[in-house]
């Protein structure tokens, strides 16, 4: 079983990913973290819960976490709405769990610390928490199989010409988990994420179960703005990607890559830059950056997952 955790911001492409590692068999789901991000940490909580709780996992313990990044003001992303799936909230049955009393750091390293065998953290919402557990509590990081990342982009970004949404959200935290520390970092960028939208024959055979119909159902806003803003008329579920490659490692074909995060204010604030003019020296930090990936496989897998199956 691969031990997971689960650090999120649910937000519509959040809310497949948990449905996949809930609907993946050799996941062990320790915990699911909430972070502001796409919406406010009362949202992402409570649409943690709720997705949780229509997958048949309220008994995954769900703490809640950073309120706000570590030196910016908290900004959202109209991309999913004013409850953070797409208006489809209040559709899907209120959980009946409750959150956890710790907070978000503290439900990690506790879940880190009692854990005889390494643990995934998939992180598919600003880094805010993943930077203070690394800081707070840097033992743990013995703990820490890999961080699987949802964010950057290596070529350019979405949420601006040069940033992708999760990292431009917290620069400094981003900056912290990808540059400064040494735990094993995979990279899922937008460049990979992109390519592996879907459409409407997808989302069309992802409608005929119970699950799937509720997750289709809060894709069309989170549709029209990456039309209205990037052009695309499909759905890309960047963060179901990430879990993809967490719960497999390899499905996504990797680059080791030196990187940096621009901190400053200006037009290219919240990028990630990738340095690739020589390789790294020895010891030298990298960071695996996923750039590329059998799509069409992969994207089958998920919708053959998400509907129930194993194969
Ligand atoms: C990331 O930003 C959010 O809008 C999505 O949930 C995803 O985590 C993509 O840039
Ligand atoms: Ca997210």
């Amino acid at each position: 079983m691969r031990r997971l955790i689960i650090d999120t911001d649910p937000g519509v492409d959040d809310a497949f990913a948990i449905a996949l590692a809930c609907a993946s068999p050799e996941v062990d789901l320790l915990a699911v973290t909430t972070v502001a991000g796409n919406i406010g940490i009362e949202h992402t909580t409570r649409n943690a819960l709720n997705i949780l709780a229509l997958c048949g996992r309220e008994d995954v313990p769900v703490a809640a976490g950073a309120h706000r990044p570590f030196s910016r003001p908290v900004r959202g992303d109209d991309a999913h709405g004013n409850d953070g799936l797409g208006g489809h909230a209040y559709a899907i049955p209120a959980s009946t769990a409750v959150v956890d009393k710790r907070d978000a750091v503290t439900l990690l390293k506790d879940m880190l610390e009692a854990s005889d065998e390494p643990v995934t953290i998939v992180a598919i919402g600003p880094l805010t928490n993943i930077a203070l557990l690394l800081a707070a509590h840097p033992s743990v990081k013995a703990k820490i199989d890999r961080l699987v990342v949802m964010g950057g982009g290596i070529e350019g970004g979405n949420i601006t010409p040069s940033a992708e949404f999760n990292v431009w959200v917290d620069p400094e935290a981003a900056r912290r988990v990808l540059v400064e520390e040494d735990v094993p970092v995979t990279l899922v960028p937008v460049d990979i994420t992109m390519r592996c939208a879907v459409g409407d024959p997808w989302l069309n055979e992802l409608a005929t179960t119970p699950v799937g119909r509720e997750l289709v159902a809060m894709t069309p806003h989170y549709r029209a703005f990456y039309l209205e803003e990037v052009g695309r008329d499909d759905f890309v579920m960047h963060d179901a990607i990430a879990v993809a490659e967490a719960i497999e490692p390899g499905v996504l074909r990797t680059t080791q890559l030196r990187l940096e995060v621009d901190c400053t204010d200006g037009p290219g604030s919240g990028a990630t830059i990738a340095d690739r003019r020589k390789p790294a020296s020895p010891g030298e930090r990298v960071v695996d950056v996923a750039l590329d990936a059998d799509v069409e496989a992969l994207t089958g897998t998920i919708l053959s997952r998400l509907r129930g199956r194993s194969d």
